[in-house]
C-alpha cells in the first residue's frame, strides 16, 4: 500500500474550520486506501514561545481533536513528534545540505518573521522547513496531503531528498504533494479574501471545532456577505458567499450547484441560519468525542505512546541507512 502523511500544528488549542475541512476530512478518508501517518508537530510549534502547561494541554487537545474527527489509531499512525527523536536527528543533517539563501526563500519563514521582527524570529523558525522535510522523509510517504499554503515546504523536502540521493546514493522516496482542491480551501468569515487562520488580527472570522453551538451561530451569523442579493457561488465577486457555500456543501455533502438553486429568490439571512444549523450538527459529535478523550488524559498518552513506538519502528532504519551513508559510526 501506498503511504501518506500529513501533520496540524498544536498552536491553538482547537484546530479551525478550515484545518477540519482542508485537513482533517481529506486524512479520514484517505487511511481508507492508504497507510497512514498523522502526527502533531509540536517541536515546530515551539519555533515560536509557547507556555509550558498550555503547549501540553494543547498537544493533547490536538490529539484528541483528529481521533474526534475520525482518524482511527488503530488504523492509522498517531503520534506526537517529539516523541520519536528520529525527527530531529534527521533534522540535523537535512540542515547541513539545506543552502542559507535556500531556507531564506520559504515565505512562510518571511511572513512569520516579518510579523515578529526579523530579530527576534528564532533560528528554530528559520530551519522548521527542514524539520519538516525531515518530519517527512523519515516514513518515505507516497504523498504529503496538505493545503496550497504548504506546498513550497513539501516542494523543500523533495529537493533535500534528491540532494541526498545523488550525493549519498539512492535513501529517499521523494514525496509529492497531495495538494487538497480550491474547494477544500475556507476563507476567513471577516475577511474572505484571507485564508481563515489561527492567526489572523481577530477571532470573529474563526470557527473553532471546540466552539460551543453558540458561539458557532453567533460567527456565522455574523460573516461578512457581499453586496447583492443573489446566492451565488463567483469566488472573485462574492468571496463571502461563495465561502458560506463551500463549507455548506462539504458539510452537508450536498453540491453547490444543488443549493444554489434551493436558495435561489432568497437571502442572505436564510442562507446563514441554515449553515449556522449545519455547522453546530457536523460539528457536535465532534467536540462531545473530543470532550470524552479529554476527560481522559492518561489514556489518551498511553494512546500516543504506542503510536509513537509504531512511528519509530518505521523511523529508525531510515535514519540508521542516513547515517551510514553520511560516514558516521555504527553505535554497537
Ligand atoms: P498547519 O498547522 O498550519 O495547517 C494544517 C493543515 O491545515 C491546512 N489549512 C487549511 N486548509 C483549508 N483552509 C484553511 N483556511 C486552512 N488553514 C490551514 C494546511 O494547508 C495544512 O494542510 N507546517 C505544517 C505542519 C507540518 C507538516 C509536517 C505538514 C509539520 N510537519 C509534515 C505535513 C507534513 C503547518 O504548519 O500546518
Amino acid at each position: 500500500r501506498q503511504r501518506v502523511l500529513s501533520g496540524m500544528q498544536p498552536s491553538a488549542g482547537s484546530l479551525h474550520l478550515g484545518n477540519y475541512i482542508g485537513a482533517l476530512v481529506q486524512w479520514v478518508q484517505l487511511q481508507e486506501a492508504y497507510d497512514a501517518v498523522f502526527f502533531i508537530p509540536d517541536l515546530h510549534a515551539i519555533t515560536v514561545p509557547q507556555d509550558p502547561t498550555e503547549l501540553a494541554h494543547r498537544t493533547r487537545t490536538t490529539a484528541a481533536q483528529y481521533i474526534a474527527g475520525g482518524v482511527d489509531p488503530d488504523r492509522a499512525t498517531l503520534f506526537v513528534q517529539s516523541q520519536v527523536p528520529e525527527h530531529a536527528q534527521l533534522a540535523w543533517v537535512l540542515n547541513c545540505l539545506t543552502g542559507f539563501g535556500e531556507a531564506s526563500r520559504m515565505t512562510q519563514f518571511k511572513d512569520k518573521a516579518s510579523k515578529q521582527g526579523a530579530d527576534s524570529a528564532s533560528v528554530g523558525l528559520f530551519t522548521y522547513p527542514v524539520l519538516q522535510a525531515a518530519d517527512i522523509l523519515l516514513y518515505q510517504p507516497d504523498g504529503v496531503p496538505v493545503g496550497e499554503d504548504q506546498r513550497q515546504h513539501v516542494e523543500l523536502s523533495r529537493d533535500l531528498a534528491q540532494r541526498f540521493n545523488s550525493r549519498f546514493g539512492e535513501t529517499f522516496v521523494l514525496p509529492r504533494p497531495f495538494i487538497q482542491k480550491e474547494s477544500a480551501k475556507i476563507y476567513d468569515l471577516q475577511n474572505p479574501t484571507a485564508k481563515m487562520s489561527k492567526s489572523a488580527s481577530s477571532s470573529g472570522g474563526l470557527v473553532n471545532l471546540l466552539d460551543d453551538p453558540a458561539v458557532i451561530t453567533k460567527r456565522i451569523k455574523s460573516a461578512v456577505t457581499d453586496t447583492g442579493t443573489e446566492i451565488r457561488f463567483d469566488r472573485e465577486g462574492k468571496p463571502g458567499v461563495s465561502n458560506l457555500l463551500t463549507v455548506y456543501s462539504v458539510l452537508s455533502g450536498r453540491s453547490i450547484t444543488e443549493l444554489e438553486a434551493d436558495y435561489a429568490g432568497r437571502m442572505y439571512g436564510h442562507l446563514k441560519v441554515d449553515l449556522a444549523e449545519v455547522v453546530v450538527e457536523a460539528l457536535t459529535p465532534v467536540r462531545r468525542r473530543a470532550e470524552e478523550l479529554l476527560a481522559d488524559p492518561a489514556e489518551l498518552d498511553r494512546l500516543l505512546a504506542k503510536g509513537a513506538a509504531k512511528a519509530r519502528s518505521m523511523a529508525a532504519p531510515t535514519l540508521a541507512e542516513v547515517y551510514a551513508r553520511v560516514g558516521f559510526l555504527p553505535a554497537t
